[in-house]
């Protein structure tokens, strides 16, 4: 069992972010069924932002609304939420200023119906020091406004100087069968040391991974997984290989490759000196969702087959665009 700032989370969460940011979000209603559907499956660790969509309608927004309409569920859920970066924009800041702004602006909208449990800069700000950002969020956790602090996309250096400040209570990373780099670069070694949870973002690899598409051209025209490396056309098939590979996995099992691929994150938790370890897929449609939280359970042989296709598989394409990649420490 995973715990978040001492509290017992399910051992999958859920990722809100495509509910406010995409082209066509769904509707209110989709929305809350999602996310009633998580708690009915036990995965009350919640992943929103101030970043997922725009001033005017983002995560926090929709969480008004639904804890308005359901305050019961303020209790159960424990909410991590991303901040810290230009309004509007995905570019960090750090400073004490927009680190105030942005918190402050969540619990705005939060509005008392649902304690803020997580706060995090999505991004670390190069031009600020990580222990200055901390010590700012730091602030409203000794004034009780905030119950703990998180990191996004660090790399182990940069976890270590946090923690030296501040009890560092997740940090979040992509860990999915197609990027496995923090288990090589020192980011969940560090986090097993200090005891600190990872939080495990598109752990579907954004829905490739749960075999979402099929070709290039299942991508809808305005998608904006056009801009990342890994859909790009040269490239699609080929890391489509991958895929096909562990739908053969999911059919000997009698699952669906979603189902192996949130699995597999979760075989790693605690598991041979790794921390404990948290996949927070993200889904729309109901039906997603309930599949999601029923994650394949991975025998010692299966995970020994899946790691012998990963070791002959080289995915093509870097997770994030150049300009991604800048902001990102991992
Ligand atoms: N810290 C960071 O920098 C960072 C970055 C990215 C994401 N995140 C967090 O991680 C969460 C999840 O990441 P993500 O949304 O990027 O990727 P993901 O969870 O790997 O994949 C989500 C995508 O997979 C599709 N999908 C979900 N379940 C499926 C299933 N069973 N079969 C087929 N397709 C399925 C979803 O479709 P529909 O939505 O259409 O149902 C969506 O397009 C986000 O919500 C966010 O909270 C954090």
């Amino acid at each position: 069992m995973v715990k978040l700032i001492g509290k017992e989370v399910g051992s999958v969460g859920y990722g809100l972010m495509g509910l406010t940011w995409r082209h066509n979000p769904p509707s209110q209603e989709q929305s809350f069924t999602a996310m009633r559907t998580t708690l009915a499956n036990g995965a009350n660790a919640w992943n929103g932002g101030e970043i997922y969509g725009s001033p005017e309608r983002n995560s926090l927004h929709l969480l008004n609304e639904y804890f308005t309409k359901y305050p019961e569920d303020a209790e159960k859920v424990v909410l991590s939420i991303k901040g810290g970066a230009v309004p509007g924009q995905l570019k960090p800041d750090g400073s004490k200023k927009n680190v105030q702004r942005s918190i402050d602006e969540c619990l705005k909208q939060l509005d008392g119906k649902k304690f803020l449990d997580l706060f995090e800069c999505a991004r670390v700000d190069k031009d600020v020091p990580i222990e200055d950002t901390v010590s700012y969020i730091a602030e409203y956790v000794k004034a009780g406004k905030v119950g703990g602090i998180s990191l996004s996309e660090v790399n182990a250096n940069t976890i270590r100087k946090a923690a030296k400040v501040h009890k560092i209570a997740a940090v979040e990373a992509e860990f999915s069968l197609w990027v496995t780099d923090i288990l090589e670069n020192g980011v969940a070694k560090v986090c097993a040391e200090l005891d600190i949870p990872i939080v495990a973002y598109s752990p579907l690899g954004r829905g490739f991974l749960a075999g979402k598409f099929k070709s290039y051209n299942d991508l809808p025209a305005d998608s904006p997984l056009k801009i990342f490396p890994r859909f790009q056309p040269d490239v699609f098939d080929e890391n489509l290989k991958l895929v096909k590979e562990v739908e053969k996995i999911a059919a000997k099992k009698g699952c669906t490759p979603g189902q192996i691929a949130i699995g597999w994150v979760i075989a790693h938790s605690g598991k041979n000196g790794l921390p404990q370890i948290l996949p927070i897929p993200g889904a729309t449609a109901e039906e997603r969702v309930a599949e999601n939280m029923k994650p394949a359970e991975l025998s010692e042989e299966d995970m020994a087959s899946i790691d012998a296709i990963l070791k002959n598989f080289a995915v093509l394409g870097q997770r994030y665009h150049p300009e991604g990649m800048a902001f990102a420490e991992l």
